[in-house]
């Protein structure tokens, strides 16, 4: 068995002022897919979106990279910024990692805000994908993951239509090494169920979801704002997997209502 690593430090972005927002990408993806999101809200917010590890510009430990293993680099994060409590939102994987990290520390979570994600874990069906995904990733790397997920991500229209907006997701893709896509797909095959958490989350949640995503669709979303009793659920038009780029003003707009309302 490989060893564990430990907390990671991870590469982030720490701008803006105002209440904290933590906003964690999904996979294989970096921080940049909140680029929009950070310059809309840094004039009223302080922002802190890291690189998971083995994304981005954070290194990428041997071995499986468990969800609550991420979870604890976002808490030594938090921690070393001096932040207590945060709006902790992430997107698909990012999600998954809120989950781990609503878990382990509802207290340092002041509300939550779930993109394209969803509380179900894999079945054996998706943890067979995740196998031939790793295959790929080790025989072919990181280029042919990318063209394997790229239609997936992005909605018809946004594939059509705005191929600079594909390249810049693809370039975030294909520079993923391979130990940070093993790493990350193998600890979302082994990720727990928190359906059951669902009814024990007491923040504000808002929760959006990409019209047209076809791989957290909408019912997903249905189920967590059916049981998160403090929940909002917001469909963005047109988007697909990726709303924060592929509708950044929808996005930006919702965030900032909702952490607007919390505050009053
Ligand atoms: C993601 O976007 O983070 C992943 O596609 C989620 C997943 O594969 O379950």
């Amino acid at each position: 068995m490989t060893p564990r690593s430990g907390p990671v430090e991870l590469a982030y972005d720490d701008v803006g002022q105002g209440d904290p927002i933590l906003l964690v990408h999904g996979f294989p993806l970096d921080r940049g897919i909140w680029r929009p999101q950070i310059e809309a809200l840094r004039d009223s917010y302080r922002l802190i979106v890291p690189d998971l590890r083995g994304h981005g510009e954070t290194v990428a430990p041997e071995g499986v990279h468990e969800m609550a293993e991420m979870a604890a680099d976002l808490r030594g994060l938090l921690d070393r910024l001096g932040i207590e409590t945060a709006v902790v939102g992430g997107h698909s994987m990012g999600g998954y990692v809120a989950f781990s990290f609503f878990r382990a520390w509802p207290e340092r979570v002041r509300a939550l805000i779930l993109v394209d994600t969803r509380a179900e874990p894999d079945n054996e069906r998706g943890r067979r994908g995740r196998a031939e995904m790793i295959r790929l990733a080790q025989e072919r790397g990181a280029a042919a993951v990318a063209r394997e997920m790229l239609p997936r991500l992005l909605s018809e229209e946004t594939l059509e239509g705005r191929a600079e907006l594909a390249e810049e997701v693809n370039d975030m893709m294909v520079s993923t090494s391979v130990p940070g896509l093993v790493g990350a797909l193998q600890g979302m095959a082994d990720r727990p169920d928190s359906v059951p958490l669902l009814k024990e989350i007491a923040v504000p949640t808002l929760i959006l979801v990409g019209e047209r995503d076809v791989l957290t669709p909408l019912p997903y979303a249905d189920r967590m704002h059916a049981d998160i009793p403090h929940s909002r659920l917001e469909v963005i038009p047109g988007a697909g997997h990726l709303p924060s780029l592929e509708a950044p003003e929808a996005v930006n707009q919702a965030i900032r209502l909702f952490v607007e309302q919390l505050q009053s």
